[in-house]
């Protein structure tokens, strides 16, 4: 068992809400905010991997607008731009998960070094962290457009240990998507699973090292292999 130099978290969805979209949309769709938003989400993690399968990189930013106006027209939704643009504007402002905060003061007292490692494009993340408050506790902000892929790609993953000087075996990286704490126990980081939705667990033939409900049980697990680590 390795020391962990530090913990590198998912965003949308883990630090993010990305179901907050939700109240805007059915402001303007009544009654069908709660289905746009979870179709969106859907459709953006799709051109995600198929841009990414494909080598047909777009940003972030382009993909989940893309998404976006797919779902409108399968729902059957008027999009204007106007409409699209509040859209879009509530992306950048996500509500942060209530257990996000403690749990990352937790980390900073036990003296971890923090960062981000996510799908979004560098504009996109510096809004939404900055947005959520959140801008201040990281000390690395990795996008995947550094390598023009998304996760699940390696190449992404790459980015946390070639950005911390540490092998991925070292630095623990948490996500509340069931598919993104497996995609980065294949590349061979410590990975940990909040699983918020209560999902059932990915069948890919791996598993995450550890799994919990919110952020705070992510942090216990970090400090707990810390102390296991140490008494070693
Ligand atoms: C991210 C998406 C996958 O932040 O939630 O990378």
């Amino acid at each position: 068992m390795k020391r962990l130099r530090a913990a590198l978290f998912d965003v949308f969805g883990t630090l993010l809400d990305v179901q907050s979209v939700a109240a805007r949309a059915d402001a303007l769709f009544p009654g069908q905010g709660a289905a746009l938003a979870r179709a969106w989400r859907d459709k953006q993690i799709e051109y995600t991997r198929l841009r990414a399968l494909s080598n047909r990189y777009a940003p972030f930013t382009q993909v989940t607008e893309d998404a976006l106006c797919w779902c409108a027209d399968a729902l059957g939704l008027p999009l204007d731009a106007a409409v699209r643009g509040l859209l879009m504007h509530e992306y950048t402002q996500l509500a942060c998960f209530a257990d996000v905060r403690p749990a990352l003061a937790r980390l900073q007292q036990a003296g971890a070094t923090l960062g981000v490692l996510s799908n979004g494009d560098p504009g996109l993340l510096d809004e939404a962290l900055e947005s959520a408050g959140l801008a201040e506790c990281f000390d690395l902000v990795l996008s995947a457009e550094d390598v023009h892929s998304f996760k699940t790609a390696a190449a992404v993953y790459e980015l946390g240990p070639r950005a911390l000087g540490h092998a991925a075996d070292e630095i623990l990286f948490v996500s509340s998507n069931g598919w993104d704490a497996c995609g980065a126990k294949w590349f061979g980081y410590v990975s940990f699973w909040v699983n918020r939705a209560r999902a059932p667990a990915e069948r890919l033939g791996v598993a995450p090292d550890g799994e919990g409900r919110s952020l705070m049980a992510a942090a216990d697990f970090y400090l707990q292999w810390a102390e296991a680590a140490a008494a070693r």
